[in-house]
């Protein structure tokens, strides 16, 4: 690989190490970069310097694994002819934060640009990984818009249990029923969910964080098959040596995010949303990285372009299989290559390989057809997500794909109205209140209720809780009924196959229908229609909302920290990514006026 040919005006970072007209602002910046050994030479050399964004660390054990691939990345940057700073990015580990490790993907985002903007960087390599630090980290360079690359640290291997697959999360929800229905104990509970566990990685299931690094690959934000190979393998190190070669040349030829992040890119990666089984989680990402770009993309996006496509990829939840299989398959590129068959994908979108996503895809072959269906032969035919309306909330999302059997035979199944059912709404305020309260005889709660869980969106739990899929008391779980019908203003984690009404917006706290909602109250569900309707007269509605705001509004908890604070007064709903609404606009003013 050629040292790329970068006139030396061009870069950023010589604003700050090699600017003859303020040469006493270039003595400070300069002095203190070298005292641990970075020479004169070096910092005045034209080369590029490269930011290695590191989002891992003992507290982000996903992630982790990227603080041994950065000395691959920084070998490649120098091979390529840059040099490499490495700093920390806010940490999030899903499973770890409290309350949420929602509300950390703004504050990660907000710290992230501020580093990208103030500091000597040239371009950037975004180790994402963990659900919320791709977004986060898209989501600045996107703000910033100086040239990026991301590298997946890559799922765990294959979780083993008695010859049997057990996958990330997915084997929580599975050994809480075996819990409650008394075929384990509570030591045997915490052993099979470790097992799904095996090595350094992110979650081996079709979570979260798969479909965030798939789809990163997708909108061509990081190299060509990367997403799927696992963490531990020696193509993930290798990996991450092209991409810190790839960098530098990126910086040479100024390909920035706004030049890949395009409406088309968008939209290629809501159809592979689709046919990966993506978690509810995308839309929300997606989505705000959409508004942090300046792209025009909406929830009906997801609709018109997603939910017709099949589901192709045979993993956990939707599936059988675990990250492993999804590489030896072929990963994202044989995903592609069923769907540009189709015509289904916009081939002209820019990758950061420098080719068009036609030409990195094109003709991509499936090498196990049992783990990536061929598009004539998939796992379901529509997977997208439907959006649901009606008079509780303006939207919510529903991953059809994932209705099962059991839920069908008993809410869709009455012939004069096989789409449609009624059901009692039992209405929890936030988490701790279903925790308490679920397994209660008193609540009265049957195989026809419907859950409702309402104070779990970005303001009413700050960041908004992944709770919405709820399991049903332990005395119905006895009974064999395992999943009741769930609709609340919070989310669900991607591990979960719970066909759950999630993301409701506008939430309970910011206003919304829910907010109006009491248990006992007849709800209507119809998905022919899209819709989920409360059944009380419109005068009830009137009276129940002037009662309402005589109290005050809907009543959450207080915050604990002064950045749930902050966030709750500028934060957006989830049907627009949640963003914090003040810092959209700062994408154009980068386009515009240009950075220092
Ligand atoms: Fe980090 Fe799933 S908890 S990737
Ligand atoms: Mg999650």
């Amino acid at each position: 690989m050629s040292v790329p040919n970068v006139p030396r005006r061009a870069l950023r970072s010589r604003a700050w190490f090699d600017n003859p007209d303020n040469i006493d602002m270039t003595a400070l910046y300069l002095e203190r970069y070298l005292n641990f050994g970075l020479t004169l030479e070096e910092l005045q050399s034209g080369k590029p310097i490269i930011g290695i964004a590191q989002t891992g660390s003992d507290l982000s054990p996903c992630n982790r694994h990227h603080l041994v691939l950065a000395e691959r990345v920084r070998e490649g940057i120098r091979s390529a002819g840059g040099i490499a700073l490495e700093f920390p990015v806010h940490p999030i580990q899903e499973t770890g934060k409290r309350p949420t490790a929602g509300l950390d993907r703004n504050l990660s985002y907000l710290g992230l640009v501020e580093l990208l903007y103030g500091y000597p960087l040239d371009g950037v390599v975004l180790t994402i990984g963990c659900d919320k630090t791709t977004p986060a980290c898209l989501m600045a360079a996107a703000t910033v818009n100086i040239p990026a690359i991301a590298l997946s640290v890559g799922p765990m291997l294959n979780g083993w249990h008695k010859g049997k697959r057990t996958g990330s999360g997915t084997i929580v929800w599975k050994a809480r029923e075996m819990l409650a229905a008394g075929e384990i104990d509570n030591a045997g509970f915490i052993k099979l969910v470790a097992s799904s566990a095996p090595s350094t990685g992110y979650c081996n299931t079709m979570g979260t964080a798969t479909t965030m690094n798939s789809l990163t690959e997708a909108l061509g934000m990081s190299l060509p098959g990367s997403a799927a190979i696992p963490a531990p393998y020696r193509d993930r190190q290798e990996n991450a040596y092209r991409t810190g070669l790839r960098i530098v040349e990126m910086v040479a030829e100024d390909l920035k995010p706004s030049d890949i992040l395009t409406r088309e890119a968008f939209l290629n990666a809501i159809v592979v949303n689709s046919a990966i089984g993506g978690s509810t989680n995308a839309p929300i990402h997606l989505n705000a990285l959409a508004r942090h770009m300046d792209v025009d993309l909406t929830l009906e996006d997801w609709e018109t372009a997603g939910k017709d496509v099949p589901l192709l990829v045979n993993l956990q939840p939707a599936g059988e299989y675990l990250g492993e299989d999804y590489y030896r398959a072929g990963g994202v590129p044989a995903v592609f290559g069923q769907l540009i068959e189709q015509g289904l994908i916009h081939q002209d979108a820019r990758a950061v390989s420098g080719q068009s996503i036609g030409e990195q895809y094109r003709g991509a072959v499936i090498e196990d057809e049992d783990v990536i269906r061929p598009f004539a032969r998939p796992l379901v035919e529509h997977a997208g997500f439907a959006i649901m309306r009606g008079n509780l909330f303006n939207s919510a999302i529903m991953k059809t794909s994932v209705i099962s059997e059991e839920f069908r035979a008993r809410y869709l199944s009455n012939p004069d109205d096989p789409d449609a059912f009624e059901g009692n709404a039992i209405v929890f305020d936030g988490p701790e209140d279903y925790h308490h309260r679920i397994d209660d005889p008193a609540l009265g709660i049957t195989a026809y209720s419907i859950l409702f869980m309402r104070g779990a969106g970005p303001i009413g739990y700050p960041g908004s809780a992944e709770v919405v899929n709820m399991r049903a008391p332990n005395y119905l779980i006895k009974q064999g009924i395992h999943q009741l019908p769930c609709i609340g203003d919070g989310r669900q984690s991607g591990t979960s196959g719970s066909p759950s009404i999630l993301n409701a917006s506008p939430e309970a706290a910011a206003g919304g229908g829910l907010a109006l909602l009491k248990t006992g109250d007849r709800v209507r569900f119809d998905l022919r229609k899209s819709r989920v309707d409360v059944l009380v007269s419109a005068s009830e509605v009137v009276e129940r909302r002037r009662a309402l705001e005589a109290a005050g509004g809907y009543a959450y908890p207080e915050s604990q920290t002064p950045w749930q604070e902050i966030q709750r007064a500028v934060v957006g709903q989830m049907d627009t990514g949640a963003v914090l609404e003040p810092a959209v606009k700062y994408q154009r003013i980068a386009q515009t006026k240009g950075l220092p």
